[in-house]
């Protein structure tokens, strides 16, 4: 949610800035900016829309615009409309920064400003973040901005740039991330490691109410108590080709594409002597000491993965599980205590209402284990204990990898659980353990069905509304179909329960209205079917995905996508890729753009 990218050094800061900006573009994309220090002082050039606008627009600029210190940013509107006033960087007097986060009291700041006369040129809250900045500086940056954020309330990242020191970035953060590296080349700072991998696999995170000051030689950081403070260094296992599409149209496709390898990477080092185990993790079986119950919490597609999560703990381990929405869960006095283990579940890391979910879950006692993608994120810093998903970079706002690998740990901690707490003989729990090695390779097999999905796809661009519709998993997995459909297709549909329509929804079931039906699970197939019966012989258009080892009259419905035989409880990982698939090729065929669909981020890092 908006990203941001400074650089000081001894190559050319914009092309630095916009190749960091378009590795951002996830984060936001529907204006963006860059101000550079030129001969002549800063020159700050914005525009709305994506990343390649402004390219353009920088490119008009040709050789004036030599600068070797910079910052950028690419916005997801939250405060002020689309435009390029409202795009950063902002300026103040002497200060030019940009922002991630929200300033929540900036109409109250605002007010103060105008009873002095001085009036904001944009709508944003970040200008008048520029403007305190600027009204705590005489001459030095580091008081100034220790002052600032005194007076600040909400979550912010800030690179910033004072006129008095043309070739410094000043940078402090508190909820929003910023990661930084120095090399021979200068020193860089972003919201994310994609922006400057290219540059340095070596890495660190700005620790949160630490000011950085930057120059092209180094880069110092202080508490604010002034003191210096030593960086922890990380290090990232991919490179930059993991961040391009690599010859696919779109990253979706190229991400969903890698979740085989994704799967493996997650999966393999967790497994010793054919159980799983956790040691490399440094995850201690005392955590699941003295639990009676566990509350699973997470946003979007990783809270989907968390009803997963659900349903097969509960199966085998027998214990309670609770999946609460964290924006939810945050503001609801929710019950957990020392007997609670919370799971938090975050692709990015930095989720906020899934931090704030964390934060709340430790002030009440409770064991905190997160499942997070992105290394040193603030949800992984923070958790008592965290399981690393090896994904790698996933950059298309629609979650796909990093969903099936949140599932397989789901897999992985439901099986240590079974098999600490003997709800299920250790045989089993081996026989399991088996099944889910081999989901990467059952995965692969599946890659190649997108022919028969893509001439499926053509059958619903034209639909308003869909349905998705199981039971057990399916449901839970049709929830996730669902939201990935809509998010990158628009066109609206629903998942149910497929026993829960007769109550309502299936009103809305008239001539043509696409059903996709999930049948994998066998011991309730029966039930499904019914279910299916019933919607088809109220004119629905009936898609089914069900596996080669389900008898099922193909009669029933108008198109059928059947999976390889599998063990019904890892047909998940087989059901999510052809509902990727689904959505990912309807987005196709109406023409949009499937990785930046309208009104979305992927790191959603305000409330
Ligand atoms: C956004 C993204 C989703 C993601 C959700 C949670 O809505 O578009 O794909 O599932 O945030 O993000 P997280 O980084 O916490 O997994």
């Amino acid at each position: 949610m908006c990203g941001i990218v400074g650089f000081t050094g001894e190559i050319s800061a914009k092309d630095v800035l916009l190749h960091g900006l378009k590795a951002l573009e996830y984060r936001g994309y529907d204006s963006a900016g860059i101000a550079v220090e030129t001969e002549n002082g800063i020159k700050n050039i914005k525009t709305v829309g994506k990343v390649s606008n402004l390219v353009d627009k920088v490119n008009e600029y040709g050789d004036s615009l030599k600068a070797t210190t910079g910052i950028g940013h690419t916005r997801w509107a939250t405060h002020g409309g689309v435009t390029a006033e409202n795009a950063h960087p902002h300026r103040a007097g002497k200060v030019t920064l940009v922002h991630n986060g929200i300033i929540e009291n900036y109409q109250e700041l605002a007010a103060q400003f105008k009873e002095k006369g001085l009036e904001p040129v944009s709508e944003t809250d970040t200008e008048i973040a520029a403007m305190v900045i600027n009204d705590c500086y005489t001459d030095n940056p580091i008081e100034a901005v220790k002052a600032a954020v005194k007076r600040l309330k909400g979550a912010y990242a800030f690179c910033i740039i004072f006129d008095d020191y043309p070739e410094n970035i000043y940078a402090i953060r508190n909820g929003s991330p910023l990661v930084a590296t120095n090399t021979d080349e200068g020193s860089f700072i972003a919201s994310d490691m994609v922006a400057i991998v290219k540059y340095s696999k070596d890495y660190f995170v700005l620790p949160e109410h630490h000011i950085a000051t930057i120059t092209k030689d180094s880069i110092s950081i202080m508490d604010l108590k002034f003191r210096e403070v030593e960086p922890d260094m990380m290090h990232v296992s991919w490179d930059a080709t993991a961040a391009k599409k690599g010859g696919y149209e779109y990253f979706m496709l190229k991400e969903i594409h890698e979740q085989p390898e994704a799967l493996t990477n997650t999966i393999v080092p967790r497994i010793v002597g054919g159980l799983p185990d956790f040691s490399v993790d440094g995850v201690d079986d005392s955590i699941f000491e003295g639990i009676n119950n566990i509350t699973i919490t997470a946003c979007g597609t990783a809270m989907h993965a968390g009803l997963i999560g659900k349903t097969i703990i509960e199966k085998y381990v027998r214990i309670p599980v609770n999946v609460e929405i964290a924006s939810e869960y945050r503001y609801k006095n929710p019950i957990v205590d020392e007997h609670t283990l919370v799971i938090l579940v975050s692709q990015s890391g930095e989720t906020a209402d899934t931090l704030e979910a964390l934060r709340l879950s430790k002030a009440r006692n409770a064991k905190t284990l997160s499942i997070v993608n992105v290394k040193g994120s603030s949800i992984a810093r923070e958790s008592d204990y965290v399981l690393y998903t090896h994904a790698g970079p996933e950059i298309a706002v629609a979650s796909t990898k990093a969903y099936m690998v949140q599932m397989s740990v789901m897999y992985l901690i439901m099986l240590r659980l079974a098999l600490l707490k003997k709800t299920v003989d250790e045989a089993e729990v081996r026989r399991l353990t088996a099944e889910l090695i081999h989901v990467p390779d059952y995965v692969k097999t599946i890659l190649d069905s997108d022919k028969a999905i893509q001439k499926i796809s053509n059958k619903i661009i034209n639909a308003n509304s869909l349905f998705y519709i199981g039971r057990g998993l399916d449901y839970v997995l049709s929830c996730e179909g669902s939201l990935k459909l809509k998010e990158i297709t628009y066109i609206h549909s629903e998942a149910y329960a497929a026993g829960e329509l007769k109550h309502g929804t299936i009103s809305l079931i008239t001539d043509n209205v696409p059903v996709i039906a999930v049948a994998t699970q066998k011991d309730v197939l029966a039930k499904t079917v019914s279910n299916i019966v019933e919607v088809r012989s109220r004119g629905a258009f009936v898609i089914m995905i069900t596996t080669e080892d389900v008898d099922v009259n193909t009669s029933l419905c108008d198109h059928i996508l059947v999976l390889p035989k599998v063990d019904q409880d890892f047909a998940p990982f087989g059901a999510a890729v052809m509902l990727q698939y689904i959505a990912y090729y309807t987005s196709y065929a109406k023409g949009l753009n499937v990785d930046q669909p309208r009104n979305l981020a992927k790191s959603v890092t305000v409330e």
